[in-house]
Order: C-alpha cells, then sequence, then structure tokens
C-alpha cells in the first residue's frame, strides 16, 4: 500500500515536472484567462515571453510566477482592469504596460528588477503598490501617461542606462534616487508644475529637462556629454557640485534670476543661456574656466565669468540691456568674438583676425561698422579662396551671419561648435576625476561628433 502510494506520487512527480518543464519554456506564452494561468501557477521561472492577450479577462491574477527570463507584455488592451501577482518578482527583460485605457489597479508588491520597465499611454491606476526597497531597473520609460506621480518607484541606488519621462502632461512629481545614469536623461512634456529631484544622481551622460517648475541636482557632478534644462520656472536653477559637462550646456527659457553653478569649471560644448528673461548675469558661473563657446542671449547687465581663461570656439552676446562689452575679453575667445547690446555707448564689436587654429575675421551688426566689415570680409574672402573647401562653406554661413545677425549667428554656433571641438582634447582640470573607468553602457552611446576626449567614470 505504503509502496503503491508512493510509486503513485513518483509518477505524478515526473509528470509534473515534464508538464512543467514543457510549460516552464515557451518562446511565447499567451494569458488570455484564468486556465491558462493555472497552468503557469506551477512555474517558479518562465522562460520565454509572457502576453497578456488583448481580449483577456478583466482581472489577472498571477500567482505562483517568481521569475520571467524574458518579457512580460500587456499591451492594446480595453478589458483589462487588473493586473496583479503577489510572486512576481524578477522580470529579465522587458515589462511593457501599453494601451491599457481601463487599468485600475496594478497590484506586484515583490516586484524587484526589470532589464526595461515601460509604461506607455495608460491611466494613473487608482491602485499602484510595488514595494519600494531595492528596486532595479537598467531603462525606465514612461511615455504618455496620465501619471501625477511615479507612485512605487524609487529606484534607490540604482545604477541605470535610460530614463525617460516624456509626455506626461499631468506629472506633478520624479522624485528617483538612482545613483548614475549611463547613458540617458530626458524628463519632457510633463505639467507645468513638475518638480524633478534626482537627489542621488551624480554623473549622466546626456541629460534633457524641459517643462517644469523645479529642478534638485544637488550632487550632479559630471556630464559626459550634453545638459539642457529648458522652460523650467523655478527662479533659480542649482547643480552646485556641476564640475564638468561635456557637450553643450544648454539653458534656455527660463524663469530663473539666479543660476548655482559655482563648481563648474569646463564645458567642452558651448554654454548657452538663451531667453531667460530674469537672468542679468553670470555670478553663478564663478568658476567657468575653459569652455567651447559661448551664446548668450537675454537681458544680461554683466557677463564677467571671473575664472574665464578660454573660449575655444565662438563667443556671441546680444544683450537687450546696457553691458559692458569688455566684460569678456576679446583676446580669450580664439573664434569669433561678437557682441551687441541695447546701450550704443557699451557696445563693441571687436574684430579677431588671428589666422592660427581656424579663427575667422569678425562679424559685426551694427551699421556704423557695416564698411569696415565689408572691407574685412573681402580681404578675409580673398585669403579664403586660397585655402580648401571647408573654410569656402564656413565662408558661405559666414555671409549668411551678415543677412540675419542674431538668430543665424547662434544656430550656426551650433552647428560648427562640435566640428571645432573634434580638434581639441582639452581637459583642465585633471586632479578632480577619479581614475579612469566607464559606465557599463556608456560605450554604445554614439559619438555624435562631440569633444575628442570624454570624462570617463570609474
Ligand atoms: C506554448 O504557448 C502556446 C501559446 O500560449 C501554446 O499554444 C502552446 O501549446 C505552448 N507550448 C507548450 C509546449 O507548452
Ligand atoms: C499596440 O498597438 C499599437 C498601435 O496599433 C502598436 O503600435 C503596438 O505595437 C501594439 N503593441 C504591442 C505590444 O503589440
Ligand atoms: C487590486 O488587486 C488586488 C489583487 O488582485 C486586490 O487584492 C485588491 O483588492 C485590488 N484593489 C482594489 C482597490 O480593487
Ligand atoms: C496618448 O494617449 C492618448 C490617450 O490618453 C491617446 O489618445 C494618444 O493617441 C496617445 N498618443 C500617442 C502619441 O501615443
Ligand atoms: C539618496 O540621498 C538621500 C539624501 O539626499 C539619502 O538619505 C539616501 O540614503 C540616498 N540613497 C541612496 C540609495 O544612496
Ligand atoms: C556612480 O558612479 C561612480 C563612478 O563610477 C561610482 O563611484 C558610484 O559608486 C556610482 N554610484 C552608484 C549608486 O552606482
Ligand atoms: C516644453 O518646453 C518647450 C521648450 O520651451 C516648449 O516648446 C513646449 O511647448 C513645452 N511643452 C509643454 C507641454 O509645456
Ligand atoms: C531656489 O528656489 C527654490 C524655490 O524654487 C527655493 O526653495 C530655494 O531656496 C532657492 N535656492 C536658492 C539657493 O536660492
Ligand atoms: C559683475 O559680475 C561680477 C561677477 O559676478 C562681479 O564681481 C562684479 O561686481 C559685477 N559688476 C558689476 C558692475 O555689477
Ligand atoms: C568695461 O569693462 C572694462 C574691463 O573690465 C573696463 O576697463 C571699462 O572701464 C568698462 N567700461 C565701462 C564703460 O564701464
Amino acid at each position: 500500500m505504503l509502496a503503491q502510494v508512493l510509486v503513485f506520487s513518483a509518477v505524478v512527480l515526473a509528470l509534473h515536472s515534464v508538464l512543467c518543464t514543457a510549460q516552464c519554456n515557451n518562446a511565447t506564452t499567451t494569458l488570455r484567462d484564468a486556465a491558462d494561468i493555472t497552468q503557469l501557477a506551477s512555474c517558479k521561472t518562465f522562460t520565454g515571453t509572457i502576453v497578456v492577450a488583448t481580449d483577456s479577462a478583466a482581472v489577472m491574477d498571477i500567482p505562483g510566477l517568481e521569475t520571467v527570463q524574458g518579457d512580460f507584455i500587456a499591451a492594446n488592451n480595453s478589458l483589462l482592469t487588473t493586473l496583479s501577482s503577489s510572486t512576481f518578482s524578477v522580470i529579465t527583460g522587458t515589462v511593457l504596460f501599453q494601451n491599457l485605457p481601463f487599468l485600475t489597479n496594478l497590484t506586484l508588491p515583490n516586484w524587484i528588477s526589470s532589464g526595461t520597465l515601460h509604461f506607455d499611454t495608460v491611466p494613473e491606476p487608482t491602485v499602484h503598490d510595488f514595494q519600494q526597497n531595492g528596486q532595479q531597473v537598467n531603462n525606465l520609460i514612461v511615455r504618455n501617461t496620465t501619471f501625477a506621480f511615479l507612485a512605487g518607484l524609487a529606484l534607490q541606488g540604482a545604477q541605470m542606462d535610460t530614463l525617460e519621462i516624456v509626455d506626461n502632461p499631468f506629472l506633478q512629481i520624479v522624485n528617483l534616487q538612482m545613483g548614475n545614469i549611463s547613458q540617458s536623461a530626458t524628463i519632457t512634456g510633463s505639467s507645468a508644475d513638475l518638480v524633478v529631484m534626482l537627489p542621488n544622481l551624480t554623473y549622466a551622460y546626456e541629460l534633457n529637462i524641459l517643462n517644469g517648475s523645479q529642478v534638485v541636482l544637488p550632487r550632479l557632478q559630471a556630464v559626459n556629454g550634453g545638459m539642457s534644462i529648458g522652460s523650467i520656472k523655478s527662479p533659480n536653477v542649482s547643480a552646485p557640485a556641476l564640475t564638468f559637462v561635456g557637450g553643450d550646456l544648454d539653458i534656455s527659457d527660463c524663469g530663473l534670476s539666479e543660476l548655482d553653478m559655482n563648481q563648474l569649471v569646463n564645458v567642452q560644448g558651448s554654454v548657452n543661456l538663451e531667453n531667460n528673461a530674469q537672468l542679468a548675469d553670470l555670478s553663478g558661473l564663478s568658476t567657468l574656466s575653459v569652455v567651447g563657446g559661448l551664446y548668450l542671449v537675454g537681458p544680461f547687465t554683466n557677463t564677467t565669468l571671473p575664472s574665464l581663461r578660454r573660449v575655444q570656439g565662438n563667443a556671441l552676446i546680444s544683450s537687450t540691456q546696457a553691458l559692458n562689452c569688455s566684460d569678456i575679453s576679446s583676446t580669450l575667445v580664439q573664434g569669433t568674438y561678437t557682441c551687441h547690446a541695447a546701450s550704443t555707448s557699451s557696445t563693441a564689436s571687436p574684430l579677431h583676425h588671428g589666422l592660427t587654429g581656424g579663427a575667422i575675421g569678425g562679424i559685426v551688426v551694427g551699421i556704423v561698422v557695416a564698411l569696415a566689415i565689408l572691407a574685412a570680409g573681402i580681404s578675409i574672402l580673398y585669403r579664403r579662396q586660397q585655402r580648401g573647401g571647408r573654410e569656402a562653406q564656413q565662408q558661405q554661413e559666414q555671409s549668411r551671419v551678415v543677412e540675419d545677425p542674431v538668430h543665424e549667428v547662434g544656430t550656426q554656433q551650433r552647428r560648427r561648435d562640435p566640428a571645432e571641438k573634434d580638434g581639441n582634447a582639452i581637459f583642465e582640470v585633471p586632479g578632480k576625476w577619479p581614475d579612469r573607468g566607464e559606465l557599463p553602457g556608456s560605450q554604445s552611446q554614439p559619438n555624435e561628433g562631440g569633444p575628442g576626449k570624454r570624462y570617463e567614470l570609474s
């Protein structure tokens, strides 16, 4: 009798393990109803992709399963209201929630990590139950949702590849605690009241934050590529620990009257401060020493940069206020220095005829000096014709500048600067950086004509 029971049990176990092996490894398993879910319930680990059918039951509660070696996809389903699993813990691939207009309950209390967590076109769930300790994702994408908060997401200490929070018009707060972002961080198209808090972010590869009321980046030290902040209402923008930006630094259309980047030494691209209606001086850039270019357009009354030693490309300053154009000495500018301000008495238009290092003749907008410019232009043109194609092209750009002074100079400078940076391997503040190293993933980032030498993390 006992023997019979044992044999029976063994058969059941064997059968079970055969069945389980079959079920637990299936390239794609589609879950439509309770029967499909029951089939999976015996698997702790599933290898393959799990797809919630587009015509699934409204409530999908998935018990038992802990690990998915693959993706989990719930998409294009107008029936689903609840997606829950008390056991789901690790999903190595992508978790995609897409086009789920009636999702109100997302309960994953044991979820810890995913390769990618992607929300696309989903409403803010009324129930959003995530445990919050030790969360880890490589990529977080939140696009076109009605989320007001990223409820349940803290991402403490995580090192991430990509953060993309785009077109979430009701989003009020982003408060994520990741330490490093090895590729890009993009937060755009949120509510104008959005407060972005990245209190532990130390390094990012690219950082773009547009639209919002405040940006808090207390620990940010270095951005390997470009950094841009736009349309932020706050009266101050502060990145007090930032020392290095490897691409352009753009701050535009912001409400700031003060900038606090008082550790920033080197910007390998251009520093572009544009249309910040309250920003009148550069007192928050007290340590800025070497920049690829300068493009300052706005109501500046004082453009003194006390530590500035070199502008490797062009400098353009255009102020609607009275400004002393000698605040920045044209001798520091290796490219073209152009400055015009409201008050003619302080307007200067230094010409810079250095023929070394690709330096080019001056541009001026004032009618008074137009003839001088024309003469200079002709002489430069003559010299240039003896040189090659690239400079001939630059000459064409130069002519365009004269036609549409302020705007064209800016656009052009942005286009041209990366090329100018290419030749430079300037890195001015070596003592401050950790030893050479790499963030995972930064290697795969395309080098879009950026600086010749990047700051690499250890
Ligand atoms: C794999 O999943 C598909 C779709 O859910 C199903 O039709 C098929 O029977 C499964 N195969 C195995 C071996 O479990
Ligand atoms: C959901 O539908 C959209 C639009 O038809 C489509 O682009 C997307 O690929 C679908 N998602 C999935 C996971 O099939
Ligand atoms: C959300 O789903 C979980 C799991 O299915 C359930 O226990 C909970 O009661 C649901 N909450 C609401 C408010 O419906
Ligand atoms: C954004 O979401 C809305 C519904 O909330 C949808 O109608 C629209 O098509 C989505 N837009 C994109 C670009 O997916
Ligand atoms: C993030 O920073 C806060 C203080 O700003 C600190 O309390 C917390 O421990 C940090 N978290 C991690 C994971 O470093
Ligand atoms: C971020 O990167 C720096 C430099 O590589 C490293 O020292 C630090 O531990 C990283 N932080 C986290 C939270 O991974
Ligand atoms: C976000 O900022 C950009 C750049 O200033 C602006 O063009 C866009 O209209 C803003 N978007 C929203 C949703 O406010
Ligand atoms: C920056 O502005 C915020 C409000 O937007 C304020 O709370 C904070 O104290 C200001 N910081 C400085 C240094 O002025
Ligand atoms: C211009 O700004 C510099 C640096 O912030 C400051 O030291 C200087 O006093 C200012 N000059 C005037 C005339 O305000
Ligand atoms: C402009 O600044 C230069 C250099 O700081 C100074 O020598 C000159 O007197 C200033 N001119 C005016 C009009 O303030």
